[in-house]
């Protein structure tokens, strides 16, 4: 109905101003059609989303044989259970609005073989797809698209097989690490995994942007240990390891998967650990030195004994001891592989300031320390099964790599940015490196920040829901934050950790091509010099630019055949 009104309307207009002056009658029809297309473009989006749908329907239809098979994976706004299958992986409020752009279709596959059909179909319907394992991404990418899109969700595709002999797993990339930890620990207490802490992040993402967890500086992070992967390609082939090739099983253990295909599996190697591990956790406050105590551990932990992982998280705190209503708490947090004794040991010969005794410390077993830093009760392994969250909360995350200490005086400024409104709920999380993250060579996968830095830092500001028509006022702090710190951190490139998304850095041009400078510029950030084996990569296995998002790799041109940087 609405193209033939436009041209019923120009038409009009033509035949009233053609005997006026041309230009004036250029002008105003230019004016007209830009009012009109303007006012009319949601609809006409609306309406190509809805031939896409159609046809990629379809589509699934003529292709797969039995589609009774998979019409109950498939979900279009008409399914009443649309917006629950939707908003059960969201894992920031920010991207559960009303007016956050959704997908035309869902589909869960529960088996690896119909994904290279929905990647035909989507194709052929020129709808752009999401792979979603455990929706976690900060900038909610696995599920928020500005053109027609489809979603793969893989959270039926989530089996962990251990091989505890051979020290291996097998991963569905669906399957979150809190399966992955439950898992290991039903076969043995002396293996474990260097993954993450939320015990709800899929391994489909966090695998591929690198992951990293209390295990780091023993062992590297969770993409160091990826053996084997399946990924479908954009020609809708099922590669192993040995058929993508080690460029593709390259990139795709840090780069992430977006730009490459859709990842459908893991093989791990296990890592060792020991019997007993002794956690901690203490608080100290302004008034208890904390400034003093976090200058001091920036001298200390990135030299530690590999097997301390001694983390802070400093907030803001309402309650200050001195009078004044509020100060900063910073929590050191901590893992040691081995028993209290030695931890007290080695804590009074390289770190006494902090002042840690016997009573702030508990022996556990491994897959207990999980489910201590995830403030869960230590008792029960089940928790860690379940994927459902219902404490879903609006944020925005930066980060940060430091490779020189930062003074008192850093810090303090620091401090003054949380004492702004918006920084009530923010906090700033300072993690080690050091041990063996400065050993793994910086080229061994895409993630680059290894030996020089000393620590991540990384930046968030929590807000309400009922602050959420004033997240702009949020997210300018946290920019703010950023600002402020530029020159205590990392430069040329600024360097930022890729799990830790973070859209401020730069973006793809939502349509036409992004050229291989405007990528660079934050594909450095996150990948530093591997960025162009990262290009080399995408032309080879992505030519046309299928699988692309916001910040997925761009292509080299085809025509020139040479470099456009
Ligand atoms: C509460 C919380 C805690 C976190 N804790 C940690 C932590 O301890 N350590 C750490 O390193 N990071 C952590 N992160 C960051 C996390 O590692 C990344 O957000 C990671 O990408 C999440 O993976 P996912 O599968 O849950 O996310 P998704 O949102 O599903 O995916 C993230 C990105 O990967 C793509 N993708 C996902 N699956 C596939 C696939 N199978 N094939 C191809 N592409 C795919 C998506 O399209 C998207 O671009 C945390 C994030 C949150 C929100
Ligand atoms: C098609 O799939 C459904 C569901 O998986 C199954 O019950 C049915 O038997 C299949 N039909 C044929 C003809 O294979
Ligand atoms: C969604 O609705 C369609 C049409 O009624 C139906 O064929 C399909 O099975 C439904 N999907 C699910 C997941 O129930
Ligand atoms: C999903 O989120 C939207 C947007 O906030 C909300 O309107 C809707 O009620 C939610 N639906 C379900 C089933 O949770
Ligand atoms: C540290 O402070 C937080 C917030 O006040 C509190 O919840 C936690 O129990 C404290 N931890 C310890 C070990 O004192
Ligand atoms: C803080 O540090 C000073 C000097 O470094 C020391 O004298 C004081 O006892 C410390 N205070 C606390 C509460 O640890
Ligand atoms: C501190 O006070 C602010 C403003 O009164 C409040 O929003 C915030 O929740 C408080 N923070 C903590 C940690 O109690
Ligand atoms: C501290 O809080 C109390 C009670 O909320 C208030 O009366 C007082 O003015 C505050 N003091 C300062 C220094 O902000
Ligand atoms: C674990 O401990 C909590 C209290 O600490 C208790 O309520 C719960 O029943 C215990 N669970 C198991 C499985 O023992």
């Amino acid at each position: 109905m609405k193209t033939p009104t436009i041209f019923t309307l120009i038409f009009f207009l033509f035949i009233v101003f053609s005997w006026s002056c041309a230009a004036y009658v250029d002008d105003h029809v230019d004016d007209f059609l830009e009012t009109y297309v303007h006012d009319h473009v949601d609809d006409f989006l609306e309406k190509s989303g809805r031939d896409n749908v159609d046809g990629f329907l379809e589509c699934l239809k003529e292709e797969f044989d039995n589609y009774t098979s998979i019409s109950s994976l498939v979900y279009t706004p008409i399914n009443s259970s649309f917006m629950s299958v939707l908003n059960f992986s969201i894992r920031n409020k920010r991207f559960m609005s009303d007016s956050t752009p959704k997908p035309l279709v869902i589909i869960t596959p529960d088996k690896e073989s119909q994904i290279p059909t929905i990647i035909y179909c989507a194709k052929k319907n020129d709808m752009r797809i999401r792979t979603r394992s455990g929706g976690h991404d900060f900038e909610g990418r696995s599920y928020v698209a500005e053109v027609p899109f489809v979603i793969i969700d893989l959270l039926k595709l989530s089996d962990v097989t251990v091989d505890a002999e051979q020290k291996t797993a097998w991963l569905g990339a669906g399957a979150t690490i809190g399966t992955l930890y439950y898992r290991i620990a039903e076969k043995s207490r002396t293996l474990a995994y260097p993954a993450g802490f939320s015990p709800t992040v899929g391994v489909g993402g966090h695998f591929s942007c690198g992951g990293y967890g209390i295990l780091m500086r023993k062992y590297g992070l969770a993409a160091d240990h990826v053996i084997d992967a399946r990924i479908t390609d954009v020609n809708g082939r099922i590669l192993d390891r040995r058929s993508m090739g080690e460029n593709l099983f390259w990139a795709i253990r840090g780069a992430g998967g977006a730009s490459f295909g859709v990842i459908l599996a893991w093989k791990v190697k296990l890592v060792d650990v020991p019997e007993t591990v002794t956690v901690f956790t203490i608080n100290r406050t302004l008034e208890q030195n904390a400034t003093q105590l976090i200058h001091r551990w920036q001298y200390v932990l990135p030299k530690a004994d590999p097997n301390l992982f001694l983390r802070v998280v400093a907030r803001r705190d309402n309650s200050s001891q001195d009078g004044r209503n509020v100060t900063i708490r910073a929590t050191f947090n901590s893992v040691f592989l081995g028993g209290i004794d030695r931890l007290l040991a080695l804590m009074h010969e390289i770190f006494p300031e902090l002042g840690l005794v016997r009573e702030d410390c508990t022996e556990m077993s491994w897959i207990q320390s999980i489910l201590y830093n995830t403030a869960l009760p230590i008792n029960s392994t089940e928790p860690l099964l379940n994927r459902f969250q219902d404490n879903v909360g609006y944020y925005k995350g930066k980060s940060d790599y430091v490779q020189k200490p930062i003074p008192i005086s850093g810090l303090e400024g620091i401090w003054r940015l949380f004492y702004e409104p918006e920084g009530a709920k923010a906090e700033i999380l300072l993690t080690p490196y050091g041990g063996r993250m400065a050993e793994i060579s910086s080229s061994a996968i895409p993630f680059p920040h290894r030996a020089g830095n000393l620590y991540k830092l990384h930046h968030m500001v929590y807000w309400e829901g009922k602050d959420a028509q004033n997240e702009d006022k949020y997210i300018s702090w946290v920019r703010r934050l950023y600002s402020y710190m530029a020159p205590y951190v990392s430069k040329y490139p600024r360097g930022a950790f890729f799990c830790y998304r973070d859209l401020d850095i730069g973006v793809n041009n939502n349509e036409g091509e992004t050229s291989i400078g405007q990528a660079r510029v934050w594909g450095t950030k996150f990948f530093k010099k591997n960025f162009d084996r990262l290009v080399h990569v995408k032309t080879r296995v992505d030519p046309k630019n299928f699988f692309r998002e916001e910040q997925s790799i761009p292509p080299r041109r085809q025509w020139t055949g040479k470099d456009d940087i």
